[in-house]
């Protein structure tokens, strides 16, 4: 299915530094439209994570869709010191790129509102701890779930487990939208629920 949500100049911007640095693993128009969705609706004071920056294009989806609002904080981390670097000087004031591993970095990380968990570390691995991060009514996003994208067989069992994490966790409402790469929402209940 063709895209049907135009890319903003940000994204447009940052889809270019990425093939000119022959990085091949950033999101697609799937997702990045409802990172915008999402992003325009966190509430007033929110907090926005992502876990693994790449370069920047899940980012600028995000960027994108809070528009003039500046009372939103994003923080986005990554491990390679070059990638967040090129990063950090194309972003709004309210960014805060963070160099280094989910793994070493989570407990400075605080809550958030959105949560966009796009990184080996936080994702495939010490899932639960990013499931902590997402706040009372906040909202966790995962991609590349189909598993059909993977020809390993431990791979697709990795894929297997995180989406029976989620939906073994009772804190979280969850959603699997099978298109794109295959994506999970997931709504922390809004009285916290119980781990
Ligand atoms: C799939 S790409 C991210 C794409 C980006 N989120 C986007 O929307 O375009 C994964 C990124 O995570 C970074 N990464 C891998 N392991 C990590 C870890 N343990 N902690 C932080 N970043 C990590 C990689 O260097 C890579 O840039």
């Amino acid at each position: 299915m063709s895209p049907r949500t135009p890319r903003p100049p940000r994204v447009l911007a940052a889809a270019e530094r990425a093939r000119a640095r022959g990085f091949r693993a950033s999101s697609g128009d799937g997702v990045g439209p409802l990172l915008a969705a999402l992003a325009a609706a966190v509430p007033d004071g929110g907090r926005v994570l992502e876990i693994g920056t790449g370069a920047g294009v899940g980012l600028a989806w995000i960027v994108s869709g809070l528009g003039r609002r500046r009372d939103v904080e994003v923080v986005t981390v990554e491990a390679d010191a070059e990638l967040a670097a090129d990063v950090r000087g194309d972003v709004p004031g309210y960014v805060d790129v963070r160099t280094g591993r989910f793994e070493d970095l989570h407990p400075t990380l605080g809550t958030y509102d959105l949560v966009f968990a796009d990184a080996e570390g936080g994702k495939w691995t010490d899932f639960d701890r990013t499931r902590d991060l997402v706040r009372p009514g906040g909202v966790l996003v995962l991609d590349d779930l189909d598993e059909s994208l993977y020809t390993r067989p431990e791979h697709r069992a990795t894929v297997a487990a995180v989406v029976a994490d989620v939906h073994a966790d009772p804190r979280f409402t969850v959603a699997e939208l099978a298109f794109d790469t295959g994506l999970l929402l997931a709504t922390r209940a809004r009285d916290g629920g119980t781990a």
